[in-house]
């Protein structure tokens, strides 16, 4: 017999508690606890119901005896989204697409599947959110045919069950698991209770079937995938479709993958009819630059393993009035107060009472230590007045005594910048022993701050 059970569940961290509460104990958050209903059955129902599912009964097995044959990826014809997923995508696996609202995740899927189908495989694309008539109207927009290629708009988890049964597709799309309603449970659509039981039925397709199922998940305003790290918790793979809305570049973004390294990008530019990858980044985000501009330094970054040069920009101003504010773009806030304290403290900048802002130019967000040097310089430009060369790139972190430290894969981020035209690149003293620098770039070893302040803005 089923029983029916009353609990309440924060909405921001899918924390339960079994009597109401003003404020999360887990997450901290006010109002964010509300009641659901959720009916049980007993374990044996529940495993029993879920084995008839998907026609297979599990059993122990002995490690050696597995056959681990690697099924080999699939790739789609979208490199950059191959690459995100670490290699192409794996059969069986429940990928999570995040993003904000009109980011493009539709627009990805939709891409994809009509680009797998165009690869003689089988898509069911399941809309909640849009009727058929609006997803073929895309769908001619970007082109996209296909013949096995399904839309189904259904919410309903049990018709979707069936159907995916009887059709025996190799993807499916769901589009978005907020929409999604299981019948087990009572709770309202898109409440964490039903997000929680859907995601798990769709683990049992992708699973239980071998079939991938790729999920678009909507994002709260704090930015985390509404329904929340429960989700990320039982998904294989997450990627976050992110970008700045008055551009047009797309970042798709790995932060977990059960199948490949994660913090890998790929990059898409949005047109008219659809995605299209851009296949050298560091163009696009350098291409506004300014030539000989106070408070611009370029970085070699390396996100995942490709590296990407990023203009950092400073805006250094006296404070008028109160304490002095710091602002940062796509940059962490503490990283830049360590910087600007370092800064004054070892380079003898005068910077308390100055505003700052600063910004990864093009919307790019960047978080690692190596950095460092091109936030110095950019501040220290801004703040003398002083234009650097436009033809030099910075790598380093920076330590809190004023040294410069060693990062990784020095070499491949040298290559790139060479690649680009720089004429010199700044880099950490350490990182130059046991390699050979190439030829076609000035490669300057800095062991202080205050050295890198003479070789970037000399004379000031
Ligand atoms: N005719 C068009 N030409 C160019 N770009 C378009 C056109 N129509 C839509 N777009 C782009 O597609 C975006 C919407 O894409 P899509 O519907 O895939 O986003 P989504 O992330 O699925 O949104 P939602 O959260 O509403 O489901 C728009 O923000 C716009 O940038
Ligand atoms: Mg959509
Ligand atoms: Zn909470």
């Amino acid at each position: 017999m089923a029983k029916v059970k009353t609990q309440y569940v924060c909405q921001n961290c899918g924390y339960t508690s079994p009597r109401y509460l003003g404020r999360c104990p887990n997450c901290g958050q006010w109002n964010t606890l509300t009641e659901e209903v959720v009916q049980t059955g007993t374990a044996s129902q529940v495993t029993k119901h879920a084995a008839t599912l998907t026609g297979i009964v599990a059993k122990p097995q002995r490690l050696n005896e597995i056959n681990a044959q690697k099924t080999p990826r699939i790739k789609t014809k979208l490199h950059e989204l191959n690459r995100v997923l670490g290699g192409g995508i794996v059969p069986g696996s429940l990928v999570l697409i995040g993003g904000d609202p009109g980011i493009g995740k539709s627009t990805l899927l939709l891409q994809v599947s009509g680009q797998l189908c165009d690869e003689k495989h089988s898509v069911l694309y399941v809309s909640g959110e849009e009727s058929a008539t609006q997803v073929k109207m895309r769908a001619e927009r970007l082109n996209v045919h296909g013949n096995d290629f399904y839309i189904y708009p259904e919410t309903n988890m049990d018709s979707i069950r069936a159907t995916i049964d009887e059709m025996k597709p190799e993807f499916v799309v769901i589009d978005s698991v907020q929409t999604m309603q299981a019948s087990n449970v009572s709770s309202a659509i898109g409440s964490v209770s039903q997000i929680r039981e859907v995601t798990a039925q769709l683990m049992q397709i992708a699973k239980g079937m071998n079939i991938t199922v790729f999920v678009v998940g909507h994002v709260t305003k704090g930015g985390a995938i509404a329904g929340p790290k429960i989700l990320e918790h039982m998904v294989d793979t997450v990627l976050y479709f992110e970008g700045d809305l008055h551009h047009t570049y797309r970042i798709l973004r790995s932060v977990k993958n059960r199948f490949g390294s994660t913090n890998e990008l790929g990059i898409f530019e949005m047109h008219q009819d659809g995605l299209a990858e851009v296949k050298n980044p560091s163009e696009i985000f350098l291409e506004e630059r300014l030539q000989n501009a106070t408070g611009s330094a370029v970085v070699v970054s390396l996100e995942g393993t490709r590296p990407i040069l990023v203009e950092i920009q400073a805006l250094v101003t006296p404070t008028v009035y109160g304490n002095a504010q710091r602002t940062a773009t796509g940059l962490s806030r503490n990283r830049v107060a360590l910087i600007m304290a370092v800064l004054e403290k070892r380079a003898n900048l005068m910077l308390q009472n100055q505003d700052a802002f600063l910004k990864a130019a093009g919307g790019v967000r960047l978080d690692e230590p190596a950095i460092d040097l091109a936030l110095a310089v950019a501040i220290a430009s801004s703040y003398r007045d002083r234009g650097t060369r436009p033809d030099d790139a910075f790598v380093g972190e920076v330590g809190l005594t004023g040294e410069i430290r060693r990062v990784n894969r020095i070499e491949q981020r040298v290559a790139e910048a060479a690649k680009l035209g720089f004429k010199r690149i700044i880099v950490p003293k350490n990182n130059l022993r046991g390699w050979n620098p190439p030829t076609n770039i000035q490669v300057i070893g800095v062991q202080t701050i205050g050295e890198v302040l003479r070789v970037a803005l000399p004379g000031s």
